[in-house]
């Protein structure tokens, strides 16, 4: 299956075929995919309900598209090499056969624990080839997974395992990243006190530390799938039955399960990766994400499999055992294609070119970056220092929501500009809204970014609640999906992305919201009231800044301290404040609404020109924080 495009000529034609007519366009794609039946219309949608669906009536399994369909052609292939955390530990391979009955003899696992078609199970694991194995042995059966990346917290976890629902939940013992270990079994065991929905644990051995088993609850991943036969028939699936969910942060505290179906999310995880990438086959492709975030979900697992492609999947770090990790790998796999985040290039840009040097990086053809907008500096080291000035950079933007890359560059066929996403892949039809809601048609502009026609891998709801969907993307602008991004059009009408608009910081390429830290910031009984807001960040794009109202008169650090643990154990480590600041009362304006545009100002260190501030309450709470600003 090719559905690469060959060149920028053929991208301008193919974007032009897909705008004049779309369903003809996809429906192309999409039979160079194996159906059980086809389906009997392209798509039907309406953005109001909203309500998309793309090749409705006809049926597949993703997993025979990953696995089966290779088997005769590529099955002694690598499917996936794993690297380890520690460099000189073994690492592993499997073919796409081995892959293949790994995930059957799972999937009977799976059966065997009573999982049927439909049920949800959560998947909170390591960068481990049984993490990949589990999230395809799932598909194979249709029952529906949801990733919780192994940074969040015990609570962060049950509150994604009650909301979906979830029957079983997937770990390993312990997880390794760089220097630290943690007890993943222990977080699950935390977690599932709070839980009533999971019959089972399924538990792989990874670190051997020895986890406390709950007898009749826990079940080692080994002994069970070493029992069981390992051809699983796959299950036939609606094309729009739900393949997983994804919780993602939002503006308001409880993040939303983003929920994406087979047919559409197949067709475009697999075309989008062809084409930004470039992917020739035997090449080796490297996402450097974690399969608990939408990156790791359509470049590590699904868009590489679907593609017949050999790739990597990395346990570690970029900074361990130095900060020359990434390249080591690249050049021990030969890596042709690499895919990072934009805080991994800050870090290790800043680490010094001693850590690059060393390595040949001569099998890289494109580099990419994802997750947040890349700033000039560490694009131009990237293409200079690791591309060799001879790889494409394509900085692709895209979110969860989308399930796929929505702008970015085609390999070497499009023209770069650094610090701009580029031009939409055909199909995308971006478009930059004023305040009112009016679409600005000519270049050179700056707007909310949306998009207004369905794309195959568009969100089709919010799990368990339709209406918070629709709120959330439909609603703001009518007839249009809502991003939640600014963006710019320059006079060649490339994008360029400025960041979020909304209460969403993006954290090192994660997304928190203000909201979500607060509400985890309240749950301290010292805490009274708190403001949480971004500010720019050396490393991590944007740092969180917290203003917090506390009662106690007692030691200051130590409370800082436990305001900052509250963050960690409502959501992770990952969403602790770089900045707190304990402050006597927040700027309010007389109705009682918390002025975050100036706690934003001084957070980015601003230290006068608030703009308007007389609807303040009182005026000498900003000067009172601005005397402690950090
Ligand atoms: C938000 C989505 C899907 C990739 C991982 C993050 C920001 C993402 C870019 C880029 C500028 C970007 C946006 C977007 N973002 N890629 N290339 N340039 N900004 O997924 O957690 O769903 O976050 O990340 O603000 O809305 P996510």
């Amino acid at each position: 299956m090719n559905i690469r495009i060959p060149s920028f000529e053929a991208y301008k034609s193919d974007y032009q075929k897909s705008i004049d007519n779309p369903e003809a366009f996809w429906s192309n794609i999409a039979e160079s995919f194996e159906w059980k039946k086809p389906w009997a219309t392209t798509l039907d949608w309406n953005f109001n309900d909203p309500d998309v669906k793309w090749f409705d009536g006809g049926t597949l399994n993703i997993t025979e598209n990953m696995l089966d369909r290779h088997l005769e052609e590529r099955g002694d292939q690598i499917a996936f090499y794993w690297e380890p955390n520690e460099p000189g530990d073994a690492n592993k391979s499997l073919t796409y056969k081995e892959l293949y009955h790994e995930v059957c003899k799972l999937s009977n696992g799976l059966k065997s624990l009573g999982i049927e078609k439909g049920d949800r199970v959560c998947i909170y694991m390591p960068m481990t080839l049984e993490g990949v194995i589990s999230v395809i042995a799932c598909a194979r059966i249709g029952a529906v997974h949801s990733i919780v990346f192994a940074g969040f917290s015990s609570n962060a976890l049950a509150d994604r395992i009650n909301d979906a629902k979830a029957k079983l939940v997937i770990t390993s013992d312990g997880l390794n990243r760089g220097t630290k270990h943690l007890d993943l079994k222990s977080m699950v065991d935390e977690a599932l006190k709070q839980c009533d929905t999971v019959e089972h644990v399924l538990v792989h051995k990874h670190t051997h530390n020895d986890a406390p088993v709950v007898e009749g609850r826990d079940v080692d991943y080994q002994s069970l799938v070493d029992k069981m036969d390992d051809t699983c028939p796959a299950t036939e699936m609606k094309s729009e039955d739900l393949l997983f969910i994804l919780y993602t942060s939002g503006s308001t505290g409880k993040p939303k399960g983003v929920v994406h179906t087979c047919g559409g999310y197949m067709v475009y995880a697999a075309y989008s990766f062809q084409n930004v990438f470039q992917y020739e086959q035997g090449d080796v492709f490297w996402c450097t994400a974690d399969i608990g975030w939408i990156t790791g979900h359509s470049y590590i697992v699904y868009g590489p499999l679907l593609s017949g492609a050999k790739s990597v999947v990395f346990e570690g770090i970029p900074t361990y055992p130095d900060c020359g990790r990434f390249w080591a790998v690249c050049d021990k796999y030969k890596v042709n294609q690499f895919y990072t985040a934009p805080t991994a290039i800050r870090s290790l840009m800043g680490a010094g070119i001693e850590f690059v040097t060393p390595y040949k990086l001569d099998s890289l053809k494109v580099i990419g970056s994802v997750g947040e907008p890349i700033n000039e500096e560490a694009w131009q080291w990237y293409h200079r220092e690791i591309g060799k000035e001879n790889c494409p950079v394509v900085d692709t933007w895209w979110q969860t929501e989308t399930g796929g890359i929505m702008i970015s560059g085609l390999g070497s066929h499009s023209p770069m500009n650094p610090t701009h996403a580029g031009y939409p892949l055909p199909g995308i039809q971006p478009v930059l809204l004023d305040q009112e809601g009016n679409e600005i048609t000519e270049n050179e502009v700056e707007g909310y970014l949306c998009v207004k026609h369905p794309w195959p891998s568009i969100l089709r709801t919010t799990y368990g609640d339709h209406e918070r969907c629709k709120n959330v993307y439909f609603s703001h602008y009518e007839g249009y999906y809502f991003t939640g991004d600014g963006a710019k059009r320059d006079k060649n009408g490339m994008y360029r992305i400025i960041g979020r608009v909304d209460d969403v910081i993006n954290v090192s390429g994660h997304r928190f919201g203000t909201a979500e830290i607060e509400d985890a910031i309240n749950t301290n009984d010292s805490v009274v009231e708190s403001a949480v807001v971004g500010y720019p960040h050396d490393i991590k794009g944007q740092g969180i800044y917290a203003f917090v109202v506390v009662d106690a008169k007692n030691n200051r650090d130590a409370i800082e301290q436990s305001v900052s643990d509250s963050v960690a154990d409502g959501i992770g480590r990952i969403a602790k404040p770089d900045k707190i600041q304990l402050v006597s009362g927040l700027p309010k304006t007389r109705s009682g609404k918390i002025m975050r545009r100036i706690l934003r100002k001084i957070a980015e260190g601003e230290r006068s020109n608030f703009g308007d501030t007389s609807t303040l309450l009182d005026p000498s709470i900003v000067e009172s924080i601005i005397e402690k600003a950090k």
